[in-house]
């Protein structure tokens, strides 16, 4: 029988492409990768196409422009077999530069939507998007999945002492008041600043009432830098709350970062596996399955 889908898995998506697949019942084609000395990505699909629609599965965590180039690389092959390709970005780079800040800056997540299209893509699917206007730029359909009802489950489980969520920044106040809502727990917003021209944040300081001996669990979109989470951390541990723990979809931070929340005081750190690593304990394979069907 032939399948209704094939989904094709980028290097970055290998572990969620397999999953996917199984969820799909579909045929499975894998990337093979090598570099040319000079850096240049060459890329093999290699496996037998049948003629259905094509799932291009492929996280654009660092390093981002590597597999920025090599996902419109696949889905532009892809195009010459699939009936349509959805091009499946768990976590999708240059989201975060979705708008002019500063004068003169380029809206990199513009060109990058009209780049999609233009490889052939028919629809893009992504989960939790740093901002709902970064999806505005595609002239394709488009849809972002949220992982947080998936991330609260996990959260659900655990023993908290009365648990109170916690956005570091009203940018992610949505996400946090649908993670409580689901833990049938109450939130709260820090007001977070960010230099535009340095990267650095702080957290405006203001005293919190309730949060003394009680468990926190910070709710982000991502961590990169860690410095969102370490300074609302610092924060909040000094307004004596008992441990904080931490939610997030995108982990794209290595070990150096790691430490230094942990120094911070995080007690630990759950993310989905939109990107693999250590705290990736959340997987997400259904919730895109469910949105494909
Ligand atoms: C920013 O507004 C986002 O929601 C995250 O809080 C931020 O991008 C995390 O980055 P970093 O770990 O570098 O602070």
């Amino acid at each position: 029988m032939l399948a209704k889908f094939t989904v094709i898995s980028g290097g970055s998506s290998e572990y969620l492409a397999k999953k996917l697949a199984k969820r799909l019942g579909a045929n499975l084609i894998k990337s093979h990768l090598k570099f040319f000395p000079d850096g240049e990505s060459k890329i093999t699909l290699k496996g037998k196409f049948q003629r259905s629609k094509i799932i291009v599965i492929q996280s654009t965590y660092p390093p981002v422009n590597e597999n920025l180039i090599q996902t419109l690389s696949i889905i532009s092959k892809a195009r010459e077999f699939g009936t349509e390709v959805i091009a499946v970005v768990p976590y999708m780079g240059y989201a975060r530069q979705d708008r002019e800040f500063l004068p003169g800056e380029v809206v990199t997540m513009k060109v990058i939507a009209n780049l999609f299209k233009s490889v052939g893509t028919s629809r893009i699917i992504v989960i939790d998007i740093h901002s709902i206007r970064g999806l505005k730029y595609f002239q394709i359909k488009s849809s972002n999945i949220t992982a947080i009802p998936n991330l609260a489950k996990y959260f659900s489980k655990l023993k908290l002492t009365n648990p109170l969520v916690v956005s570091p920044d009203h940018g992610g106040k949505a996400r946090a008041k649908e993670f409580a809502e689901i833990l049938n727990r109450e939130f709260i917003t820090l007001e977070k600043q960010r230099d535009r021209k340095t990267g650095r944040v702080k957290i405006k300081a203001k005293k919190i009432n309730g949060i003394t001996g009680r468990d926190l669990i910070l709710v982000d979109d991502m961590i990169s830098t860690g410095g969102s989470i370490i300074k609302a951390t610092e924060f909040l541990k000094k307004q004596k709350c008992k441990r904080v723990f931490v939610a997030c979809t995108h982990a794209l931070f290595g070990d150096e970062v790691g430490k230094k929340i942990k120094k911070a005081g995080v007690t630990r750190i759950i993310s989905t596996n939109t990107i693999p690593g250590r705290t990736a304990l959340v997987d997400i394979s259904g919730t895109i399955a469910k949105a494909i069907i």
